[in-house]
């Protein structure tokens, strides 16, 4: 089988060449070109499918990089793909364009579905649903607690999103009055430029706040957490696309607006350790978060963590209540 694509092919397309040049020479300015393509993968001796399949295997190259294109916008339907599908999406470019959100007739999604989530109708339906719902956040030892929206903009680092999305985002939380999640790459001069709620995170290389040794550094931190557009502080614990593994930022990327967010020399590779060098016992781990909502001047100080020992979230929660004002429990 594989002979026979073997010689078919560039034999064929030679041929057509041959009667072209005869009878309608116009037709080489395809058939020419094309030829010599097929008898240069025939002739080659570096690629094995595209000498086993002179041109055909190009063919399929150009079909995968098509598939996308086909699954999305003629295979899937617009309830289906991931993440986002296409209905998803077209929402949110709409309302991104002030278009028209709905669409009237009817629902397309199967709302006989065991996931799907309704309001059920009352004879007596509640007066008082307040007009918009908020969070407090930070006890008692919280002398700036803040109430949050119930849906903020996630972790991510301004470096891993380009300046423009960073902006985007901050203004969005601005003009949306929620919060903006720095990702620990810190606070960079794109998340203030809008004035948008932050939470800064830190992660295991304490960028914006580290020591030339990469070890955290209280007093840049303080003067940092204290700004006021520093609505919360989050220690990261772990990320589920990063178990255990912590992180490299490749010199090639330090640029100097990441430096000056990070507080890393520009253009040398950078470092996130494993592991935290501030604490290595959850009750060390608990005095640090009160550290840290000290020096921000009483500012909630929370941990992210993506779970992958239930034992570990135990060991978390058993020193948080002792004296630690993380709750008012025996032990
Ligand atoms: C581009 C990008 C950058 C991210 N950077 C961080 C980060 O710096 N810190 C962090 O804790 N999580 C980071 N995340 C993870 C997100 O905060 C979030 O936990 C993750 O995307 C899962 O949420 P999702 O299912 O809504 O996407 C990042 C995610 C993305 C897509």
């Amino acid at each position: 089988m594989i002979l026979y694509w073997r010689y078919l092919i560039p034999a064929l397309l030679l041929a057509l060449s041959g009667l072209a040049a005869w009878f309608l020479p116009s037709a080489l300015v395809v058939l020419a070109p094309l030829s010599l393509i097929a008898l240069w993968d025939f002739i080659q001796t570096h690629h094995t499918l595209r000498r086993n399949y002179p041109l055909m295997a190009r063919v399929r190259w150009i079909m995968e990089d098509l598939r996308p294109f086909f699954q999305s916008y003629i295979v899937q339907g617009d309830l289906e793909g991931r993440p986002f599908s296409h209905q998803e999406r077209a929402l949110v470019y709409a309302r991104a364009k002030g278009d028209l959100d709905s669409h009237p007739m009817g629902t397309e999604l199967d709302v006989y579905s065991d996931e799907y989530d309704w309001l059920g109708h009352s004879v007596v339906p509640r007066e008082e649903a307040p007009e918009s719902w908020r969070l407090d956040i930070g006890g008692k030892d919280c002398s700036k607690p803040y109430s949050s929206a119930l849906l903020n903009i996630s972790a991510m680092s301004f470096g891993s999103l380009s300046a423009n999305a960073i902006e985007a985002l901050n203004q969005g939380a601005k003009i949306g009055d929620f919060a903006h999640d720095t990702g620990e790459g810190s606070i960079s001069r794109y998340h203030r430029k809008h004035g948008g709620d932050l939470i800064w995170e830190l992660g295991s290389g304490y960028f914006g706040c580290r020591r030339v040794d990469g070890d955290f550094d209280p007093d840049q931190f303080a003067e940092q957490a204290s700004d006021d557009q520093v609505k919360m502080v989050e220690i990261k614990l772990s990320q589920g696309a990063k178990p255990g593994h912590g992180g490299v930022l490749p010199g090639e990327k330090v640029t100097e607006e990441i430096a000056e967010a990070r507080g890393v020399p520009v253009g040398k590779t950078v470092y996130s350790p494993a592991a935290h060098s501030t604490f290595s016992t959850p009750i060390e781990l608990m005095e640090w978060i009160a550290e840290l909502r000290d020096l921000s001047g009483g500012k909630p100080t929370g941990i992210k963590l993506c779970v992958g020992q239930p034992h570990e979230v135990m060991a978390l929660c058993r020193p948080a209540p002792r004296g630690h004002g993380f709750g008012q429990g025996d032990d």
